[in-house]
Order: C-alpha cells, then sequence, then structure tokens
C-alpha cells in the first residue's frame, strides 16, 4: 500500500484533503439533482391517507357498511382493506430495495434508479386506471417496488458520486426532498379532496408520474458512478464520469488521484472480499467486519423507524381528534412544515457537528419532547395545558427529528460500506427501513386506538423510551464519518472504535505506484484523444 504523500486534512475543522478537486457549482447541482427522487418517496407514504379520506373514494371502492361512522352514503371499505391498501407499498419497497441491490451491480447505479421510475410508473397507471381495490393494491404493490429501487440506489449514487466535503448535505438533501413530497401530497390531497368524481383520487395519484418523469429522464443527462465503473474494470469510463462530475479535464491531476484512490481501494478490498450477499454476513464482529456494518446500517434504519416518527405522519390526524382537539387538520399541516423547514438545518450541521453529534443530541432533544408530552399528557389529560404542551412539542420532536435523525440516518448508511458490498449494504438497511416503516405502521393502531391500548398520550412513553435507546445506539455503535472520503472512511473502521472515530485523521493513501501509472497512463491518452470535458484547469493547485 502506498505512502506516496500524507493528506493534510483535519476534518474536524473542515478542511478539505488535496486528493479532491475544488466543489463547483455545477458540481454540487449535478449530484444533488438525484435527491429529488426523495419527492418520490415522500409523495407516495404521504398521499395514500387522505385519499382514504375523500368521499368519493369511499364511494368507489368501498362497500355498503351503515353502521361506520366513517361511512358515506353508507359507503366505507373493511378495515382489512384499508391496512392492506396502506401497507402494501411498503411490502413492494422492501423487495424492490433489496433486488435492486443486485440490479445495481449488474446494471449500474443509475440504470437502476431509471429501471424504477419505469417500474413505478407502470405501478401509477394501474392505480389510476383503478375503480375497485383489486386494481389499486397491484397498482401500488408495482409502485411500491419501483421506489424500492429509487429509494436505495438513490442514496448510493449520491454517497458514491457527491465531494466528500459535502456529500452528507448532498445526502440530507435527499431527506428534504421526501420531505417536500410529504407537503406536496398533503396540499394536492387538500386541493382535490371536495371533488365528486375521480379526478379526486385521480389526480393525486397521476401527480405520481410527474415526479417519475423528472427523476428518470434528469438521470439520463448525468454519469454514471465513478465507483461503479471501477468495480467494473472500466477505468476510462469511471474517469470520464469523475471529470464531469468533478468538472476538471479528464487528465487533470484532481481526477487521476481521486481515481487512482479508488482503484487501489479497490483491488485492496477484493483481496479480502467478495461481492455477493454472502459476503455481506461475512468478517465477524471487528469494526470494519462487514457483518458488523450490515447490523450497523440495518439497526440505524430500524432505530429511526423506532424514533416514532411516523406516527404523527401516519397517524397525526386521528390521534389528534381522539385526545379531543378540534382543528386536528390543520396541526398535522403544521408538523408537516416544520419537517420542511427544519432539514435544511442539517445540510450545515451535518458537516460542521458530525453524523454521531446530530445523532447523539437529536435523540436526546426527541426523547426530552416525548417524556414531556407523555407525562403532561397523563397527569391533566384532555386539559388546555395538556393540548397545548401537545402540539407544542410535537413540533420541537418533529423539529429535532428533521435536523438530525431523518437526514442523517441515511447519510451514515451511504457512507459504511465497502464498495464490493456496498450496493447491498444500502439495499439491505433501506429494506430495514421500509419493513420496520411497515410493522411500526400495523401496530401503532392496536396502542391507541380507543377500543384497543387507548394510551392516548401515554404512547409518547413508548416513543420516549425508544428514543433513549437511540442515544446509547448513537453513542456505542455509530462512528464518525464526515469530512472523509468513502475509502478512508474504510482506513478509519479498520483503525478506530466508533467512540474513538472523530480524532482519526487521514494519515496515508491507498493508491501504490503502480496503480498510479495505470492511470496516469490511461488519462493522458485519454487527454490527448480529446476526450477532456469540464473547466481550464488542467493543474492541481
Ligand atoms: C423516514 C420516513 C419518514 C420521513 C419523514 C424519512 O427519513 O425514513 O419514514 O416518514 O423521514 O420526513
Amino acid at each position: 500500500m502506498g505512502k506516496s504523500w500524507a493528506p493534510s486534512s483535519n476534518r474536524n475543522t473542515g478542511e478539505v484533503s488535496r486528493v479532491e478537486a475544488p466543489v463547483t457549482l455545477r458540481g454540487y447541482l449535478l449530484c444533488a439533482f438525484a435527491a429529488f427522487g426523495g419527492i418520490l418517496f415522500g409523495y407516495d407514504s404521504g398521499y395514500i391517507s387522505g385519499v382514504l379520506a375523500m368521499n368519493y373514494f369511499k364511494m368507489q371502492f368501498g362497500s355498503p357498511n351503515s353502521t361506520d361512522d366513517n361511512a358515506y352514503n353508507g359507503y366505507i371499505y373493511a378495515t382489512w382493506q384499508k391496512s392492506l391498501i396502506t401497507s402494501i407499498l411498503s411490502c413492494g419497497t422492501f423487495f424492490g430495495a433489496l433486488f435492486a441491490g443486485s440490479l445495481a451491480d449488474w446494471i449500474g447505479r443509475r440504470s437502476t434508479i431509471i429501471a424504477g421510475c419505469g417500474v413505478f410508473s407502470v405501478g401509477v397507471a394501474l392505480q389510476v386506471a383503478s375503480t375497485s381495490v383489486g386494481l389499486l393494491v397491484p397498482g401500488r404493490l408495482i409502485a411500491g417496488i419501483g421506489v424500492g429501487f429509487v429509494s436505495a440506489i438513490i442514496i448510493l449514487y449520491m454517497s458514491e458520486v457527491a465531494p466528500k466535503a459535502v456529500r452528507g448535505a448532498i445526502v440530507s438533501g435527499y431527506q428534504f426532498s421526501i420531505t417536500i413530497g410529504l407537503l406536496l401530497a398533503s396540499c394536492v390531497d387538500q386541493g382535490t379532496h371536495g371533488r365528486m368524481d375521480s379526478g379526486s383520487y385521480r389526480i393525486p395519484m397521476s401527480i405520481q408520474w410527474v415526479w417519475a418523469l423528472i427523476l428518470g429522464t434528469g438521470l439520463f443527462l448525468l454519469p454514471e458512478s465513478p465507483r461503479y465503473w471501477v468495480k467494473e474494470d472500466r477505468y476510462d469510463k469511471a474517469a470520464y464520469a469523475l471529470s464531469v462530475l468533478r468538472g476538471q479535464p479528464v487528465d487533470s491531476q484532481y481526477i487521476k488521484d481521486e481515481l487512482a484512490e479508488l482503484v487501489a481501494n479497490y483491488r485492496y478490498e477484493m483481496e479480502n472480499m467478495q461481492s455477493s450477499w454472502l459476503d455481506c454476513f461475512r468478517g465477524g464482529w471487528a469494526p470494519s467486519g462487514n457483518l458488523r456494518r450490515v447490523c450497523l446500517g440495518m439497526a440505524m434504519q430500524m432505530m429511526q423507524q423506532w424514533t416514532g416518527v411516523n406516527f404523527i405522519f401516519y397517524y397525526g390526524t386521528t390521534f389528534f381528534q381522539q385526545v379531543g382537539m378540534k382543528n386536528s387538520f390543520t396541526i398535522s399541516i403544521i408538523t408537516t412544515v416544520v419537517n420542511v423547514a427544519s432539514t435544511p438545518i442539517s445540510f450545515w450541521t451535518v458537516e460542521k457537528l458530525g453524523r454521531r453529534t446530530l445523532l447523539i443530541y437529536g435523540a436526546i432533544g426527541m426523547l426530552v419532547c416525548e417524556f414531556i408530552i407523555a407525562i403532561v399528557g397523563t397527569v391533566d389529560p384532555g386539559s388546555q395545558a395538556a393540548n397545548l404542551c401537545l402540539i407544542v412539542f410535537t413540533c420541537f420532536y418533529i423539529f429535532f427529528f428533521a435536523s438530525t435523525w431523518g437526514p442523517t440516518a441515511w447519510v451514515v448508511i451511504g457512507e459504511i460500506f465497502p464498495l464490493p458490498i456496498r450496493a447491498k449494504g444500502v439495499a439491505l438497511s433501506t429494506a430495514s427501513n421500509w419493513l420496520w416503516n411497515f410493522v411500526i405502521g400495523e401496530i401503532t393502531p392496536y396502542m391507541v386506538d380507543s377500543d384497543q391500548g387507548d394510551l392516548k398520550c401515554k404512547v409518547f412513553f413508548v416513543w420516549g423510551t425508544t428514543c433513549t435507546l437511540c442515544v446509547f445506539f448513537a453513542y456505542f455503535f455509530v462512528p464518525e464519518t464526515k469530512g472523509l472520503s468513502l475509502e478512508q472512511v474504510d482506513r478509519m473502521l479498520e483503525e478506530t472504535t466508533p467512540r474513538t472515530s472523530s480524532m482519526w485523521i487521514p494519515h496515508d493513501t491507498f493508491a501504490d505506484q503502480t496503480t498510479r501509472d495505470d492511470v496516469e497512463k490511461m488519462t493522458n491518452k485519454m487527454g490527448a484523444d480529446n476526450l477532456e470535458v469540464g473547466t481550464t484547469h488542467t493543474t492541481q493547485a
């Protein structure tokens, strides 16, 4: 392993090592575009709850049941139909994410996302065409598979193409898009719910196509991930992709250095592992072992769900009604707006304070809010003070989630896996998000419904406890990855424990002289063949 030069980066002061080119606005925008995929995720999870509450939809998809209070003109769907329509999406996304983990290694990251948009569009067509639960459910299942492709592989793609100094911020942009998707869904539902024709549900459903179209066509203009090309031994294509992303000529020193590092790291890792599904579970419990990393990624997404955030987004409206609040719909919109407005804070803090700090303090912030809601709501249930406390601390709670765990859980899973198993590791972690999303969505009504657990505000004791576990999880298991290239993260995991990781400073490179010579020859030839793109900088500062 080469030690040709020591990168002088000090990640705690935010200085960047010399390996990567300076981040240009164009490069930033190119990498950030993929974040748009979050809209698909957010909009799709969000639009169905409003549609299910629409009167025309109840008449069209329901069956006669005059005893149900929620029925419209005596029409409503059975409970199992309602829960199937809602949860079948998570079922599709779970399997979609897992399958995409293999596909992204076969056909590439970018192509997998584009394929995801295609699959998603077929699902949307079925939903729009449906007039009964029989067609709606397969439509949601197929759309879910597409969302699974997109949600897993966008994180992978963004983490692999982003410059390391802004990788956290760029991946946080994905979470920001999720929150916008959720907000757009409630606005569209709000706009069409009064219609007494099929437009009431077909408009919100058709709008899903717009997001898929923008994402799918936009991605055609972006390069494939250079790390995928390295994996495929296509160093020429990797150099070209890097030069587009970094806005540098293909034979510039920046591109040569970065590519040499990617190639050398991949060669080094392939000496110790292969890239099958089985390899994801090898390597034991050492901090750099694959098994440990996969468990970390899956647990990270599980814990993100156990913060209890979707209790507010999926059941907030009905919960606020249950505890006697009249303006429950408005409160739900407010929580969605707080979610959108707080997420951009993380663009800065995730790079400045780091992933660990955000996760630890974010969970502490959430648990304090949750215990306050639970205690006040239990001591003085239904009082004005308890209701005010519920609204105010729910907003603080969403603020803490949106500015910490929301984005950071995605950032971390994009960073912790070595290239040979990265696609599968991210896919497994994303599948875990959807699995727990589904499980929590299914069990929550049993905790709060009046004919079931009827916990009312006491349910926040449960979320407060799970958030306390999140603090321990972040403190003991999550390493600090800010300011490092993905290759440096590998080295850091080999040499530190989570608690000492933030002190680690890059001290040598993977690239040896042979790799550097290989890359030098190839990029010089490409430069001479006039394949260079980007700006006129040809040498490193
Ligand atoms: C979570 C979703 C949640 C959303 C809220 C995402 O990071 O994975 O389950 O609904 O954030 O903004």
